[in-house]
């Protein structure tokens, strides 16, 4: 068994005081920060603003668009570069996290952006990188990908190095009581995939196994709570701790067919990253059920308490429910004549598909869209 490197983890309230020793531990003195336009404007941004502005200079990009492209982390690394940044802190959801590993990337690795793209393609360590998530999802703080959003080709593309991974990552409930419902619920069900597909991988060992198990627990007993009770903290450190374990799983095993089949719904449609995921849920899950029964009684008995394989789908489409997502491609605003396209397009993502525990062929591809878009 392998295990990727981790970064050190700060947890609690009182994180963030901890950001000036470690920003100092590391000689940053030049500090470029990735966050986005809402999370700038928050109490939160400033205090970690103003902690990692003593003695030291800052500048902040904070227009990053959601599923940033690659020309946007290109302007990004102009800035950083300009500003002569010798460290990056990303602030914020998925797309600053994943932008600020790129820009840190380029930092200490004279590439462009579409140079990094793929397996290993980043030379050297990158510069002094810090997260700090305001949701609970992707796990971004932990894991050594970064997902970029290709506009020429309507896909997604990921940088997959260990030599992206955080130096360190802050992990405070209170940040991410400011995520709206919609925002909860799809990066929670986001962190229900990372568990679920780093389970059944073909890549999973018993490290990546205790994490996803631990995580789908947390997520039943905390994510319906952090929808509708955004202030509940209990609620948003178990969501929190959740999709930090579900990301330390899948970094260590993969994710497989359910991230595979969103792909194509983000880069055509723009469908937000967990509610792609969310919405192909279902019909892959199902389809990877034969074979492998034993495995999801274990994932329905640590997600909601009772070992039955059956019940691992009909438990996640009620908690589906309960938070308030689509629960067809249909009713996401899915054009039904494009379900071709995204068969043809799934096929690609060759990376995830090989990890899948199941085959999947183009016939079942077009068979998996049909039922996400009728909501089986
Ligand atoms: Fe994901």
């Amino acid at each position: 068994m392998y295990l990727i490197p981790m970064p050190e983890i700060f947890c609690g309230s009182d994180a963030l005081e901890a950001l000036d020793g470690v920003l100092t531990k590391a000689g940053a003195s030049r500090i470029f920060i990735v966050t986005g336009p809402h999370i700038s404007k928050t109490e939160g941004f400033e205090k970690m603003k103003s902690v990692a502005a003593r003695n030291r200079a800052v500048a902040v990009f904070a227009e990053t668009l959601g599923d940033p492209s690659m020309e946007q982390v290109a302007e990004m690394i102009a800035q950083a570069k300009t500003f002569k940044a010798d460290a990056v802190i990303g602030m914020g959801g998925g797309s600053p996290m994943d932008a600020s590993k790129v820009v840190a990337a380029a930092l200490s690795n004279d590439r462009k952006v579409e140079d990094m793209i793929g397996a290993d393609a980043v030379p050297k360590r990158c510069a002094p990188l810090f997260i700090i998530p305001t949701t609970s999802g992707t796990g971004s703080e932990v894991t050594n990908i970064s997902i970029l959003t290709d506009t020429k080709e309507q896909m997604k593309k990921a940088v997959v190095s260990n030599n992206i991974l955080p130096y360190a990552a802050f992990l405070v409930p209170e940040l991410t009581v400011s995520m709206p419902p919609r925002i909860t619920s799809t990066t929670g069900m986001d962190a229900f995939c990372h568990a679920t597909e780093a389970y059944l991988s073909v890549k999973k060992n018993p490290y990546s196994d205790g994490m996803a198990l631990r995580a789908l627990g947390l997520i039943f007993q905390w994510l319906e709570t952090a929808y509708n009770e955004p202030e509940n903290l209990e609620a948003r450190e178990g969501m929190l701790m959740a999709s930090f374990f579900a990301g330390l799983a899948f970094t260590n095993s993969s994710v497989t067919a359910i991230h595979a089949f969103a792909y194509p719904l983000g880069g055509r449609h723009h469908v937000p990253h967990g509610m792609a995921n969310a919405l192909m849920a279902g019909p892959v899950l199902n389809h990877n059920l034969k074979g492998n029964e034993e495995r999801f009684a274990d994932l329905a008995e640590a997600f909601c308490g009772i070992r039955d394989a059956a019940v691992l789908v009909p438990q996640v489409q009620t908690l589906k429910k309960n938070i308030g997502l689509p629960m067809s491609l249909a009713e996401a605003g899915i054009p039904e004549n494009d379900l071709e396209n995204m068969a043809e397009a799934v096929m690609g993502v060759t990376r995830l598909l090989a990890v899948n525990p199941a085959e999947i062929t183009l016939a079942d591809a077009r068979r998996m869209y049909t039922e996400a878009y009728n909501g089986e």
